[in-house]
């Protein structure tokens, strides 16, 4: 069975978008287990533009699932992840002009860097390291040399794919890629994209799925489907509300 871990940066981006403290992400993270979710995602950004520090401090102490943190190897945010000891910590490319992730990590150019962090993490008492990767077997083999135990296949290109050539290809790719990180004894994640319309054809085609991390499309959903019940909440107090005379 595959597990969904819900990424809840888009509620802390609003919340911050008017200065305010809701939404709160930790009340949408709990609405997110209760909806059947296994876990929750954050990433902690150097530039803290939507998670903060006092956010992971709550998630830590108030949720009772797993969490997965989202990293850069920068030096800060690596010894915040330490502390918080998260089910999982996710190692992700950062780059300050960038909407959102962008790639997978190159672990053959950062292999010094991640040969610090990944030890260092597991040292102190996360229980998961995975690495964000496109799916490139060179990158596997080199995730799972470094000790990783786990890779999160980015799968952006296949959520961006228009024609149907260009996404069976990328499918083959990632089936490729989930196999070989099974090979290597590594737990496959995926992330990036996904929503109810593209996913049914990659976990068709991608063996071995443990976890998919979801974010945007689950959020956005959300205000399209909670947009209703908002505005009867509200029409209710305004029609019911009487002028003081
Ligand atoms: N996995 C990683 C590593 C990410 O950086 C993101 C985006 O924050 C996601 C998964 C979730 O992507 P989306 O918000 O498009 O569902």
């Amino acid at each position: 069975m595959t597990n969904l871990l819900v990424n809840i940066d888009h509620i802390a981006t609003l919340r911050n978008a008017r200065k305010e403290s809701f939404p709160d992400p930790l009340v949408a993270a709990q609405q997110c287990l209760a909806g059947g979710a296994t876990g929750i995602v954050f990433h902690l950004r150097e530039d803290r533009r939507h998670i903060t520090d006092e956010d992971v401090r709550r998630f830590k102490a108030e949720i009772d699932a797993k969490l997965d943190f989202e990293l850069s190897t920068a030096e800060e945010i690596v010894s915040i992840c330490c502390r918080t000891q998260p089910e999982l910590a996710t190692l992700v490319p950062e780059n300050r002009q960038e909407v959102t992730t962008e790639s997978g990590l190159d672990a053959l150019a950062n292999a010094s860097r991640l040969s610090e962090v990944i030890p260092r993490l597991f040292d102190s008492g996360v229980s998961e390291v995975a690495l964000f990767l496109d799916p490139d077997l060179d990158q596997i083999d080199v995730a799972a040399e470094l000790g990783a135990s786990a890779i999160e296949l980015h799968t952006g290109d296949y959520a961006n794919a228009v024609s149907f050539e260009a996404r069976i290809q990328i499918l083959e790719r990632m089936a490729r890629a989930a196999e070989r990180a099974t090979l290597n004894g590594m737990n496959v994640h995926a992330g990036h994209g996904l929503d109810l319309e593209n996913y049914p054809d990659f976990a068709t085609a991608v063996p071995h799925l443990k976890e998919v991390s979801i974010g945007f499309a689950i959020v956005a959903r959300a205000v399209i489907v909670g947009i209703k019940q908002a505005v009867e909440e509200m029409n209710l107090t305004v029609t019911n509300t009487v002028y003081a005379q």
